[in-house]
């Protein structure tokens, strides 16, 4: 199996930015930690980070092939971007959204997210964890036998 992680813009700043909402782990240290956990599920993981939202609807479009799921922090485009949303729909991979912060806790234009709606689930709020969640959910969907 292999899965597509997906950091949106400013995340490279993560650790410096923001502290108090974001905390003080760098996004090397939470990559490093995905690479850890997929190793323990024998999962392949490609981890990208982009500022642009083009690159991220490019390396979404891409994921069809050899890609079996996707994971996606898409930050400030979570509440902006109808292009992501429609790549996700249209690759139909399906899909864990992250947040660290708890968007619904946050300002009112945070708490809509166009990505929500072509997920199969998001977490929000649990930090750097989020993504290791997501990653074993995601795992847990892929393998789960058919009833
Ligand atoms: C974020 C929340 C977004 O509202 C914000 O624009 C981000 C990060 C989060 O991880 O909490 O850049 O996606």
């Amino acid at each position: 199996l292999r899965i597509l992680v997906l950091h949106g813009p400013n995340l490279n700043l993560l650790g410096t930015r923001e502290q108090g909402i974001y905390g003080s782990v760098a996004l090397d240290a939470i990559d490093g930690d995905i690479v850890k956990l997929a190793e323990e599920l024998s999962v392949e993981v490609d981890i990208r980070q982009s500022n642009h939202e083009g690159e991220l609807v490019s390396w979404i479009q891409e994921a069809r092939s050899g890609c079996h799921g996707v994971i996606i922090n898409p930050a400030a485009y979570t509440h902006t971007s109808v292009a992501i949303r429609d790549a996700l729909s249209a690759v139909s991979l399906p899909t864990i959204e992250v947040h660290l912060s708890n968007i619904h806790q946050r300002e009112d234009f945070r708490h809509q997210s166009y990505v929500a709606g072509v997920a199969l689930g998001q977490i929000s709020g649990l930090g750097p964890a989020g993504y290791l969640l997501a990653l074993r959910g995601l795992h847990g969907h892929l393998t789960a036998r058919p009833p």
